[in-house]
């Protein structure tokens, strides 16, 4: 594993009802017990601008936000989460554990919205062109059963109250992701129980040294 910053970059994706938030507790727990200094935080948001950028994002709303400024909204937020907060963290030697980095970009603006890679690309590199994640963890889940997990607790935001070809295309996005970085991208099987899920992770933070 090639790593350019002191602390350790890890990042979660997956669609919605993955459990992506349950398991990064989980990792920030398994890691604090092994003595690392861990930090936790989501995208968009993870700093005051970057959540109110969410909120405009998240919320249903009469903008009618086209698919090209909602992408350049999700850059907006991570330029100032990088800066504030994920730079600062990775150089004091902290594990940042992210909920959600650019392969979301990829996964929902590019799968889902049908943005082509190509501006996708030119953004992460203008954004962030020293700063990719160590190892991301790809919570699989099928569209089925993730939506189920999502109308079961919550109202569905803007994101959520998309079709199931939308939430499909986001899926094959990441499973591509996966399939072109499998030194960085773990896919790990969401569909399964928790505790299930959770021996996954241990395994692969024990193959990382990290536990
Ligand atoms: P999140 O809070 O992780 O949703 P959930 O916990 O329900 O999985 O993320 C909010 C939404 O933002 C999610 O629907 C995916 C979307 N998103 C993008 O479309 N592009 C991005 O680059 C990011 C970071 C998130």
């Amino acid at each position: 594993m090639s790593k350019r910053h002191k602390g350790l970059f890890i990042t979660l994706e997956g669609i919605e009802g993955a459990g992506k938030s349950t398991h990064a507790a989980y990792m920030a727990e398994l890691l604090l017990q092994h003595g690392h200094q861990v930090l936790v935080t989501r995208e968009p948001g993870g700093t005051a601008f970057g959540e109110q950028v969410r909120a405009i994002l998240l919320q249903h709303n009469a903008l009618n936000i086209n698919a090209m400024s909602e992408l350049l909204l999700m850059f907006a937020a991570r330029a100032q989460h990088i800066a504030e907060i994920i730079r600062p963290a990775l150089e004091q030697g902290k594990t940042v554990i992210c909920d959600r980095f650019t392969d979301s970009s990829y996964a929902y603006q590019g799968g889902g919205r049908k943005i082509s890679p190509g501006p996708i690309r030119v953004l992460a590199n203008l954004v962030h062109p020293q700063l990719n994640p160590d190892i991301t963890l790809l919570f699989d889940v099928t569209v089925e059963t993730g939506l189920a997990r999502v109308k079961a607790v919550t109202e569905a935001d803007r994101f959520e109250s998309e079709t199931m070809d939308f939430f499909t295309a986001v899926r094959g996005a990441y499973l591509e992701i996966a399939a072109a970085a499998q030194e960085r991208v773990k896919i790990i099987n969401a569909e399964q129980d928790i505790e299930s899920v959770q021996a996954e992770i241990r395994q692969i933070m024990k193959n990382l040294d990290l536990c």
